[in-house]
């Protein structure tokens, strides 16, 4: 098994320089071909190390073990998550649209709504008025 691996450096969705001018081909092969490829691999010898333990029957610090597991696999998940939701300028969506457009009416609602109204922030000397420790001004 110890061959075998778990989780795959996937290609971009589009080509290194795609997103010129913003992220240049250089940046983009150091992102992707190092720096995520860092987390997969570092997530696959972390499985690799757990099966060969269990095949030996050896012990393994598995507080230790998910911890380092989860800080890869996580790098590697958000890496992925980040690649899908960029494109080229050339196929860039200009506004947003549908549930997240909504979010941010609603938002923007509320924010105008707040600075309006006579809940807006407040200083914290002013709120805690009263309930302040001793030698603070
Ligand atoms: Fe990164």
């Amino acid at each position: 098994m110890v061959d075998k691996k778990f989780y795959a450096l996937v290609e971009l969705p589009y080509a290194y320089n795609a997103l010129e001018p913003f992220i240049s081909e250089a940046q983009l092969r150091l992102h992707h071909d190092k720096h995520h490829a860092a987390y997969v691999n570092g997530a696959n010898a972390i499985l690799e190390r757990l099966d060969k333990a269990r095949q030996a029957g050896t012990d393994v610090d598995m507080k230790a073990t998910v911890k380092e597991l989860s800080f890869q696999a996580g790098g590697h998940i958000l890496h992925h998550l980040f690649w899908q939701n960029l494109a080229p300028a050339a196929k860039a969506v200009k506004e947003p649209g549908g549930a997240l457009a909504e979010a941010l009416r609603m938002s923007s609602d509320l924010s105008s709504a707040s600075r309006r109204s006579s809940l807006r922030w407040q200083p914290a000397q002013k709120v805690r008025a009263g309930r302040r420790s001793p030698g603070v001004a």
